[in-house]
């Protein structure tokens, strides 16, 4: 089989911790994609898949679970984020679909680091990163007073992670993987905390290359 490495669309991988804004940015960016044309598919992790909705159900407190199960079990979803037969992202990209996810590897690397070692969660993580290095990662940096703020006006409940220390960990543990990894991986950190139509226009701007390229190939 190709590897999706030799791909044809790209693949496009937001990062950031909770209440980055990520999810305002992902629908701006469809936007632009579909004004441009542009053939997208758009996806997040964790999946929707039956390990995605355990995790779900972990996350929010109807499953227990323990913190190094719930990181396995990110592997295991990410690997059939990937590779399942019916709608995997490597055969996407392999068939010149440009993939956007709004989260991949590198929240492992950050959320899980918090409780185990990083260098545990890379290697678990090995085989997705063979298969599959995003293009680009989009880390959005926000401060996580910032960040607490946005979470607490949409949602009435909040999921484990969402406490301000842990967000402050999350967010170190982000710089901690991108520098360990940035001769590996093409990494874009852009301040979240701008006002939103002005960081569409950037990200647009970064990402542009990218997906026209894609489309021409
Ligand atoms: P999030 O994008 O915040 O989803 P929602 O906006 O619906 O809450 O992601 C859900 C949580 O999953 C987030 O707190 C980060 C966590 N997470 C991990 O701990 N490890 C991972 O590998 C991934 C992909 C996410």
């Amino acid at each position: 089989m190709r590897e999706a490495r030799d791909k044809k669309g790209c693949f496009i991988a937001f990062e950031g911790i909770d209440g980055s804004g990520k999810s305002t940015q992902i629908r701006l960016l469809k936007n632009r994609l579909e004004r441009e044309g542009i053939k997208f598919y758009c996806t997040r992790e964790p999946t929707d898949s039956p390990i995605g909705s355990l995790i779900h159900q972990i996350m929010t407190g109807r499953i227990q679970s323990d913190n190094k199960a719930v990181a396995a079990l990110f592997v295991a979803d990410r690997l059939d984020h990937l590779l399942n037969p019916a709608d995997g992202i490597c055969a996407k990209i392999m068939d010149g679909t440009s993939v956007i996810s709004d989260r991949y590897y590198f929240s492992s690397y950050a959320y899980h680091s918090v409780d185990m070692p990083m260098e545990w969660v890379i290697a678990a993580n090995s085989q997705s990163a063979e298969l599959l290095r995003p293009t680009v990662t989009v880390f959005l940096d926000v401060d996580p007073d910032d960040a607490l703020g946005r979470i607490s006006k949409a949602r009435f409940q909040r999921e484990l992670f969402e406490t301000r220390e842990r967000l402050v960990s999350v967010r170190q543990k982000y710089f901690e993987a991108f520098e360990k990894l940035k001769d590996v991986e093409n990494i874009l950190i852009l301040d979240g905390g701008k006002e939103e139509h002005i960081l569409e226009a950037e990200i647009w701007e970064n990402l542009k290359p990218y997906f026209t390229r894609a489309e021409t190939r």
